[in-house]
């Protein structure tokens, strides 16, 4: 997919996610919509789910895509680097990541963003992985911070 093209797609997803997302504040149904629209309509999506912090714990909550680990080792991994440092991570490669969390071993690469609530609290990571090596970059970071930045925008209701 060129960049345009990839581009282009997110807008799409962002603009469908953003009219449906005014329908509740909930936070849960919020991400169940974006991991569904985002699952079915990236094609290199293999896993695509959240991970949140629940008294210190790092476990699933919405997601689609084979069955994963409901809790992540402590400081282990990508996702709890993504929480540790709050910023997104891009793995082009997992095996080259020290400590990553293989749920499935048909996981090749894979990208994290951190989920804040409206006081810039860090809550929630976005997972993605990918079956393919090197699936994902700046483009998808980008697109992807503002698509999880809907989650806890006020809404109309
Ligand atoms: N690979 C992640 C664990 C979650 S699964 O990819 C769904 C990690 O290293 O944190």
């Amino acid at each position: 997919m060129s960049n345009k093209t990839k581009t282009g797609r997110y807008q799409r997803i962002f603009r469908q996610i953003e009219g449906l997302i005014g329908a509740t504040r909930s936070p849960w149904s919020r991400m169940s919509t974006i991991v569904a629209l985002l699952h079915h309509k990236m094609p290199d999506f293999f896993w695509t789910g959240f991970y949140y912090l629940d008294n210190g714990d790092l476990v699933v909550g919405p997601y689609q895509g084979p069955v994963a680990c409901l809790k992540l080792k402590k400081n282990t991994g990508v996702c709890w680097t993504g929480i540790n440092e709050k910023r997104s991570l891009i793995v082009p490669d997992v095996e080259k990541f020290p400590g990553h969390i293989a749920c499935s071993s048909l996981s090749k690469s894979e990208i994290v963003v951190p989920v804040y609530n409206k006081t810039g609290k860090i809550l929630a990571v976005l997972d993605v992985d990918s079956k393919k090596l090197n699936a994902f970059d700046e483009i998808d970071q980008r697109e992807l911070e503002k698509i999880v930045a809907l989650i806890y925008e006020p809404s109309s209701t």
